[in-house]
């Protein structure tokens, strides 16, 4: 699997955690920035790492600002992105089984970095369950 991630200096630290993780579990990652904790705009970044996702350069996506919140929204304006901001395991699990979601956003100044491993495990360990989410998706993938 080859994961595509990206923050603004709110997520930059947790983001770096993060990269050593995946890489330590055999994850091919592209990292695309930011590179250090200077300020910049997290559209830029939520919305880079998403078209990513959308052209197939990459399987998922992680975007990572001092919430989740700005750059989740970027990444949500890309057609075919659903982008799901988790502060827990148990939302990531679901998010994956009833929306399939395709991107994680988390929260650099709220999810500490243990939390957001066991977030990223579980979003990455959990397949979508189809059936009658599959309808709902497809509707999502319309918009
Ligand atoms: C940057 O200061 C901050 O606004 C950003 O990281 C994020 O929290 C926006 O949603």
């Amino acid at each position: 699997m080859k994961i595509a991630i990206a923050s603004d200096h709110g997520g930059f630290e947790l983001k770096e955690h993060l990269i050593k993780f995946l890489e330590t579990e055999g994850i091919e990652v592209n990292d695309l920035g930011t590179y250090s904790d200077e300020s910049v705009d997290y559209p830029v970044f939520g919305s880079s790492c998403a078209l990513k996702v959308a052209q197939g350069k990459a399987d998922r996506g992680i975007v990572i600002c001092g919430t989740g919140i700005g750059i989740s929204i970027a990444a949500n304006k890309v057609k075919g992105i659903r982008c799901a901001l988790c502060t827990s395991p148990e939302m990531a699990e679901l998010t994956r089984k009833h929306n399939d979601a395709n991107m994680l956003a988390l929260g650099g100044r709220i999810t500490d970095t243990e939390t957001a491993i066991q977030i990223t495990k579980a979003w990455l360990e959990t397949e979508f369950e189809g059936g009658r989410h599959q309808r709902r998706v497809d509707m999502l993938n319309e918009m």
